[in-house]
């Protein structure tokens, strides 16, 4: 639980956090917003956390409510009063309060509130041992790429999985193509060691870390593709994984049930963990050393 929260221009303590009942976040799930990590400190990938935002407040037609600039000071403001060494920032802009209409009102001023928890470190067994996944069908809207807080399916997604003791529910389309989990991107390793992963289309969420992990791979000669797979593909693959800016790289050794390659986590994810975290930790280095 974070125990200072920016809202609309305040520093509020938790129990007196709130927005208007009439925010248009509250009653539509009209907004978007980020979660970003925090290590050592330091906001890690905010850069392209920031462009992201930038894109889907710019896809949703909902303005900046303060600057970048700004953005950026209240972030390590509430970084620093949260006193954040590992864990995430959470921020969300709603089109802001207004009498209820669906269409947009005239004149609305966005809503920002930015909060930060410390997050303990991933528990070791589930990268020692990998996590199971379920699939579901993929019920989503044709624009899972703006990161909206409208997350209905999601949460309903990983309800599933937590019912079926499994970490995560992978969402297949009609033509059988896994898209993506509910709250992370989903990846294979093909029988010829190519990391799969789906484009970066509408119908998935452009996930950061998938970014930074593809990036890590090209580095390291290990071949990677984005590029659609099906339920049928995962069960001939030899590793899959997932990712995302909490879960990090996480191997996934089952799929509704069934050992996906040798059942345990495989060479590929785990020499992409490594590098991935290597990078973070060195990234996070150089922000400390900029900022002393
Ligand atoms: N979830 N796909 C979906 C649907 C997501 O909600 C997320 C992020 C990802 C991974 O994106 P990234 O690597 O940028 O974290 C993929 C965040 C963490 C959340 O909702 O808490």
């Amino acid at each position: 639980m974070f125990r200072i929260a920016y809202v609309n221009g305040r520093y509020l303590r938790a129990a007196e956090s709130a927005v208007h009942i009439e925010d248009r976040g509250y009653q539509f799930a009209d907004g978007v917003y980020e979660v970003v990590a925090v290590v050592g400190g330091a906001l890690v990938d905010a850069t392209p956390h920031m462009a992201r935002l930038a894109r889907s407040l710019e896809e949703m037609q909902i303005a900046w409510p303060v600057s970048p600039r700004a953005l950026s000071h209240i972030i390590a403001e509430i970084v620093r009063r949260n006193g954040i060494g590992d864990g995430m920032i959470y921020l969300q802009i709603t089109r802001g309060v207004a009498p209820r209409d669906h269409a947009f009102p005239a004149r609305a001023r966005p809503s920002l509130v930015v909060t930060a928890k410390r997050l303990a470190p991933q528990r070791p067994e589930l990268v020692v041992r990998g996590v199971p996944v379920i699939t579901i069908p993929d019920i989503r809207w044709g624009r899972c790429d703006i990161k909206s807080v409208s997350l209905l399916p999601n949460v309903l997604g990983k309800q599933r999985a937590k019912a079926a003791g499994a970490y995560e529910a992978w969402q297949v389309g009609a033509d059988g193509v896994v898209t993506e989990g509910t709250s992370t991107n989903a990846w294979i390793v093909d029988g010829k060691g190519t990391a799969l992963t789906h484009p970066a289309d509408h119908r998935i969420l452009g996930g950061i870390t998938r970014e930074v992990v593809i990036e890590v791979a090209r580095r390291a000669d290990i071949k990677v593709a984005e590029r659609p797979f099906t339920v049928k593909d995962v069960f001939a693959a030899r590793e899959a994984f997932l990712t995302s800016t909490t879960s990090a790289v996480l191997p996934v050794v089952s799929v509704d049930g069934r050992p996906i390659g040798s059942g345990r986590p495989g060479p590929v994810t785990m020499q992409l963990r490594e590098r991935y975290l290597a990078a973070l930790a060195r990234q996070a280095r150089r922000i400390a050393r900029n900022a002393s």
